[in-house]
Parts: C-alpha cells; sequence; structure tokens
C-alpha cells in the first residue's frame, strides 16, 4: 500500500496523479493535512485519511497498513524538524517498510537555510531502521516564474546569484522521480542528487523572459542586503525579503547545481528545460 503526505499540495498532487498510473486506486492513501481539500483525490478511488504534522496521535492510525511513502517536507521552516520527528516515529510505529523524504540537493554542505532541519531528518531516517530514499531536490523552475510579471515590466531581473549556476526542474519531474523511487522493484536506503539536466544562470532566465514576451529583460546582480530591500521595497514583507535574498546569495556559489543527470535517468527523459517551461506559462 502507497501513501503520500501533503497530498493536497502542488507536488503532492502530481504525485498522487503519477501513481494513479503505475498503481491501483485501491493500494493507495492520499495523507491530507484537510481532507475536504482532497475530494477530487477521493473521486478516484484513492482512499484519503486525514494527516497533520502536528497532531501526532493521528500519525500511526494513519498509517496503518501502509508499505512505502512518499514524505513530503513540512512548508513549515521553522517548526519542522518535531513536525517531522512525529511523522517518523509514527512511520515506525506502523510498520512502514520504506520512506521516500523530499531534501534540498547537496543537503550535506549547502548554506541555505532550510537545509539544517532536511540534515537533521535525513538523520532521523538513516537511524529509523526503515529503508529509506532521500530526493534531494534542487529549486523548482517554476520559483522563478514568481517575479515573471515584474521582470518583464521593469526590464529587470534582480538577484544576489551572480553567474552561479541552478539545476532547477520542474515539479512535474521531481514528482516523476518520486514514483519511480516509490514503485522501484526492491528498494534499497539510497541518497539521489536531483535536479534539472540543463544548469542556468539568472542571465539565462532574463534571456528566456525576453523571448517569452518579445520585451528585453536584463538581469541585475546585486549584493544581498541590496536585494533585500529592493523586495521589501517592492512590497515583499520583511521577514520574507530577508529569505529569499538569502537565498539567491547562497545560490552564487553554484550550490543548487548538479551535473549527474540523475533525475533524468530516474524518470527515463530528459528534464523539462527553463525555456520550455517559460515559453509555456508565459504564453
Ligand atoms: N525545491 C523547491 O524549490 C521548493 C520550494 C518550495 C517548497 N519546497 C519544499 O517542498 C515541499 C513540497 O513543495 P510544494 O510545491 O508541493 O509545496 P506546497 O504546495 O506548499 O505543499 C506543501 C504541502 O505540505 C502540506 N503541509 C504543510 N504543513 C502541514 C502539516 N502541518 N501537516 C500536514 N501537511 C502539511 C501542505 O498541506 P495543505 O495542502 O493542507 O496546505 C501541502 O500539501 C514543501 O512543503 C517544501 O518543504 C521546495
Amino acid at each position: 500500500m502507497y501513501a503520500v503526505t501533503g497530498a493536497t499540495g502542488q507536488l503532492g498532487r502530481l504525485v498522487i496523479n503519477g501513481l494513479l498510473e503505475k498503481v491501483s486506486p485501491s493500494e493507495m492513501i492520499a495523507l491530507a493535512r484537510d481532507p475536504s481539500a482532497a475530494q477530487d483525490i477521493a473521486q478516484t478511488g484513492v482512499t484519503v485519511r486525514p494527516f497533520d504534522y502536528d497532531a501526532p496521535d493521528q500519525l500511526a492510525a494513519a498509517l496503518q497498513g501502509v508499505t512505502r511513502l512518499l514524505f513530503i517536507s513540512s512548508d513549515d521552516v521553522v517548526r519542522r524538524i518535531g513536525q517531522h520527528r512525529a511523522v517518523i516515529d509514527a512511520a515506525i510505529a506502523a510498520k512502514v517498510e520504506f520512506i521516500a523524504y523530499t531534501s534540498v540537493i547537496h543537503a550535506d554542505d549547502n548554506p541555505i537555510s532550510v537545509a539544517p532541519s532536511h540534515r537533521e531528518t535525513e538523520a532521523m531516517l538513516r537511524n529509523s531502521g526503515i529503508t529509506y530514499a532521500v530526493l534531494r531536490n534542487s529549486w523548482y523552475i517554476e520559483n522563478y516564474l514568481i517575479g515573471a510579471d515584474a521582470a518583464v515590466a521593469h526590464g529587470a531581473l534582480l538577484g544576489s546569484t551572480g553567474e552561479g549556476r541552478i539545476s532547477a526542474a520542474s515539479r512535474a519531474d521531481y514528482a516523476a522521480a518520486a514514483v519511480a523511487v516509490l514503485t522501484e522493484p526492491t528498494p534499497d536506503s539510497r541518497v539521489y542528487e536531483l535536479g534539472g539536466d540543463d544548469a542556468f544562470t539568472l542571465s539565462d532566465v532574463a534571456a528566456a523572459l525576453s523571448e517569452a514576451s518579445g520585451k528585453p529583460v536584463t538581469y541585475h546582480h546585486l549584493p544581498e542586503e541590496a536585494y533585500r530591500d529592493a523586495l521589501a521595497n517592492a512590497g515583499v514583507p520583511a521577514a520574507f525579503a530577508a529569505t529569499l535574498a538569502s537565498y539567491s546569495a547562497d545560490a552564487a556559489g553554484g550550490i543548487l547545481a548538479d551535473d549527474s543527470q540523475t533525475l533524468s535517468r530516474l524518470i527515463g527523459r530528459p528534464t523539462e528545460t527553463l525555456r520550455e517551461i517559460v515559453l509555456r506559462e508565459l504564453a
């Protein structure tokens, strides 16, 4: 029996759809913080169970009968170590046989502020006695669409990444990798560094935005503090502006790049490119 946490999230929904192509819905459980948001999933025949990382008493019962679990990391980066501890304890209690967990690329050395909680969760998995796969995802290409309209309007894409290379990939490709790993005939404990085939720079993002919009867009590198202030001046809440600027600066050294092509090998096809996604989404 397969189960997916965060099943009502963007990645979770893609994984549910991908699993449905390989596995009978009677063999699947969608674990949702709010089951009422999963009615469309229930209509496919997949069982929906309540699963709130903040409700430890609920978790082991929800995992009864589950053999293979995709554990999608919480988006609460401040509190998630405790949340993840509760999920892994519940998986141990429910005798889950295999867990695939969504971590961050190069988690061992990654200076990015989300990495310590991923490192700690990976250590919990190693010590759990459960066979595990760590899916160390690089950034989503979709992250670079969020500021696209403003960049096109101003003809300027701002960031602090210099010419640092980024192996972002689409959520759909990461979801396909999760499905591939979950459905392997005999899964082993393994760490997968996952990113797109074609690493890009923010200059490449600007070029893709220019092509898609027909308007010139140029990348401007700013020191981290200046980028933070530019985001805040544009209306991004101060704390979030600081977080986004730190992500951008931390990527300058290339830690989000990975040329192993592990992702495309897992999914059996080339990964979607930045250019393809930008042209499609800005059309
Ligand atoms: N690689 C990247 O670029 C990148 C970017 C952003 C995030 N991430 C990480 O990747 C994960 C999946 O990405 P995504 O795009 O699918 O994010 P998303 O759409 O925000 O989905 C996050 C999922 O986590 C669930 N969740 C949050 N708190 C929970 C709780 N207390 N109990 C149970 N479920 C909870 C959410 O439940 P609801 O559906 O009820 O809201 C949602 O289903 C994120 O959670 C984050 O850890 C990666």
